[in-house]
This record gives structure tokens, sequence and C-alpha cells, in this order.
């Protein structure tokens, strides 16, 4: 009898990341393909089926829940979920990742259910060019959802840049100075390949974070910080500012050998790594065994010799995961 979930290199897992739908407003390039396919409604684990799981992985000392998509505020019901699962006893964090559409009416409900922390995608300030990125976004809307939501007492608001090669690679300083202003962090992100996408090639986008912090350095002071969230951020600060600016380096700093989290796609299916495709049937347990908790909490325990030892991402190839990020939410 276990109440902590580890793996074969000893690493524990207290983090979990729930994709509770894969339909997104957006279309970002680095995601989806243009013509984005969703999965039928009955393929998508309910929210009731959702809570279960969540429950059970708290029970097994998991203390930090995120929820993502697709774009998790699209789902009906989502804040009667999110009210659930932050009332779990034993769980310190509920967290969410958003593309911001939904915020500016969304904020104040959010924090209400006890969302603690909310991190919002964000990849450029260029109205024509978040167009671009997203194909079906606007940007107009995500900036009101991060105003609005700063009205609000959530502990810290992040953005997430992907930052692309030819595309947004240039406005990496005004991001940083848009972050400054608002009092909000902001971690730089390396693309993964996963699945196959059009209209955009990857290999030729790939931009280092070496590259970022470089011409971060001409303007900003980044004092490296030892702050953690327990996700894959290498955090700086700098003077005078409450901001961090992080950076998630996949492919120049691998941080799979601190990793502490797997993740729930939408489909019930619990992946222990986003750049494998090892994985159990949740989804098929929960449908054949209704209400066996315990067989399910054992399914979750024996599922965690499947976690490899970390990705094997080469953004200068075809990928090898063909699994699209929106079922998993990064
Ligand atoms: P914090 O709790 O604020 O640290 O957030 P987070 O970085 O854990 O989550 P978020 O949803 O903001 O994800 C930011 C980026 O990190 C996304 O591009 C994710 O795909 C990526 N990411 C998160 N966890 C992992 C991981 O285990 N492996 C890889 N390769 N990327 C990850
Ligand atoms: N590589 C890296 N990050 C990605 N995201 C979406 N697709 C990719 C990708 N291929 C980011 C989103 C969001 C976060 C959860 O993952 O921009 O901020
Ligand atoms: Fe939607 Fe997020 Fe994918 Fe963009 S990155 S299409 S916002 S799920």
């Amino acid at each position: 009898e276990t109440n902590r979930l580890v793996d074969r290199f000893g690493r524990t897992v207290d983090y979990l990341r729930i994709s509770i739908t894969d339909r997104c407003d957006f279309r970002c390039v680095y995601c989806m393909a243009e013509d984005m396919v969703f999965l039928p409604r009955e393929h998508i684990l309910s929210l009731e089926e959702i809570f279960t799981i969540a429950e059970t992985f708290v029970g097994l000392g998991v203390k930090k829940i995120r929820i993502t998509g697709g774009e998790p505020l699209v789902r009906k019901g989502v804040l009667e979920l999110l009210k659930q699962i932050s009332a779990l006893s034993g769980l310190e964090e509920l967290v969410i990742t958003t593309n911001g559409s939904q915020l500016e009416h969304m904020a104040e409900d959010l924090y209400a259910a006890g969302v603690k922390r909310i991190n919002i995608s964000l990849d450029t300030l260029n109205p024509e060019l978040f167009k671009t990125l997203t194909r079906t976004g606007d940007l107009v809307k995500v900036l009101a959802g991060i105003a609005k939501a700063r009205q609000f007492g959530f502990k810290r608001i992040k953005i997430n840049a992907v930052i692309l090669k030819g595309r947004n690679h240039a406005e990496v300083v005004d991001l940083v100075r848009f972050a400054v202003k608002q009092d909000i962090d902001i971690s730089f992100i390396e693309e993964m390949p996963l699945g196959m996408v059009n209209q955009h090639n990857r290999s030729e986008a790939y931009y280092s974070s070496e590259l970022i912090k470089a011409e971060l350095q001409r303007y900003f002071d980044l004092i490296p910080s030892l702050e953690k969230t327990g996700g894959p951020s290498n955090y700086f600060v700098l003077p005078g500012s409450t901001s961090k600016i992080g950076f998630i380096s996949p492919h120049s700093a691998n941080f799979c050998s601190t990793c502490n989290r797997v993740r729930l796609t939408a489909e019930g299916r619990l992946l222990l790594c986003l750049g494998n495709e090892h994985s159990v049937d949740l989804k098929a347990i929960m449908r054949t065994a209704p209400g066996d908790k315990a067989l399910l909490r054992q399914t979750i325990i024996d599922a965690m010799v499947l976690k490899p030892e970390q990705h094997h991402f080469n953004i200068h190839e075809q990928p090898i995961i063909l699994r699209h990020m929106n079922m998993t939410g990064g």
C-alpha cells in the first residue's frame, strides 16, 4: 500500500495535467493543422470521470493539478469541475493554462472556483501577427482578458510565449516589457514537434532560449532565481521588478531528470510523458468497471513503471509523436 507515485528513476509524481477538451477556438500554427478534426463527444471523458480520476490522484499524493485543453474554458461545466477539484483535501494548487479568449468574462468565476494561478498563451503583441499565428484568435480579447484577470486575487499570472525564428523572435524584449508593466511573469518556450502541422516549418523556426537570453541581456539585468513552480521553467528576476522571466528549453536544456508530472488526455489516456506514447487507458477502466475506485487507483500506481526517462524530440526531423498538442495541453 502506497500513497505516493514514484517511477523507475526515483522521480516522485505530484503534478497532474488534465486536458479537459481537445477543442479550441484558436488554431495556433505550431499546435494544430488548419483542418483539425475534433473527437466525438462520447470519446471524451465526462466531467464526473475527470473528477474521479483527479480525486484518485490527490489520494496518491498529487499536490498540483493543471487544467488544460485544447482551450479548457470552452468546455461546458468547467467552473463546476474546478470548484469540485479545488475542494479536494490534500491538493495545494489548482491552476489553469488558457489562451485567454474567454478570460474577460470568466476571470472572476475562475478565482471564485479556487484557481490559484493562470498561465495565458501570448506569443505576440502585434495584432496581425497574432492573427497569423493563432489563425482565428483576436489579440484585443486576450489583452482584455489579462487586464480583467489582474483585477482579482490570483497568486500569479504568467504569459507563455512560444518563440519562433522569423515570426516573433524580435519581440522578446517587448514581451518582457509588457510583463514587467503588468506585474506578471513570462515564460519563453522552445517549440516541440508534436503532430503534423502545415503552413509552419518547425526546423526553420527553431529559436533557442540562449538566443532569447542574449537578446534580453542587452536591455535587462537577468538574475538567476532559485524559485520553482513545479513546472519546467528556469527562472530569472529583474532588479526592481516582481516579474519572473522563465525559459522552457526542451531542446537546449533538457529538464526530464526532474520531471514530476503525468498527463490525462481529453480521451482519458494517462500519458506518462509528453514526448512518448506510453500510456494507460483510464477511460476503458472506468467504463468497464464503473465505480471500482480501488482498480482505478491500482491501475495508476502500476502505470508509473511505464514512465520513460526522457523525451527524444528532434525539431529538425518529422515528428515521431503524431498526437497534436491540443490532446494534452502541452
Ligand atoms: P507552471 O506551473 O507555471 O510552472 O506551469 P507549467 O510550465 O508547468 O505549465 P504550462 O501549461 O504553462 O506549460 C508551459 C510549457 O511547458 C508548455 O509548452 C508545455 O508543453 C511545457 N511543458 C510542461 N511540462 C512539460 C514536460 O513535462 N515536458 C515537456 N517537454 N514540456 C513540458
Ligand atoms: N511546442 C511548445 N509549446 C507549445 N504550446 C502549444 N503547442 C506547442 C508546441 N508545439 C504551448 C501553448 C501553451 C502551452 C500549454 O503550450 O502556447 O502556452
Ligand atoms: Fe488552442 Fe492552445 Fe493549441 Fe493555440 S496552442 S490552438 S490556443 S490549444
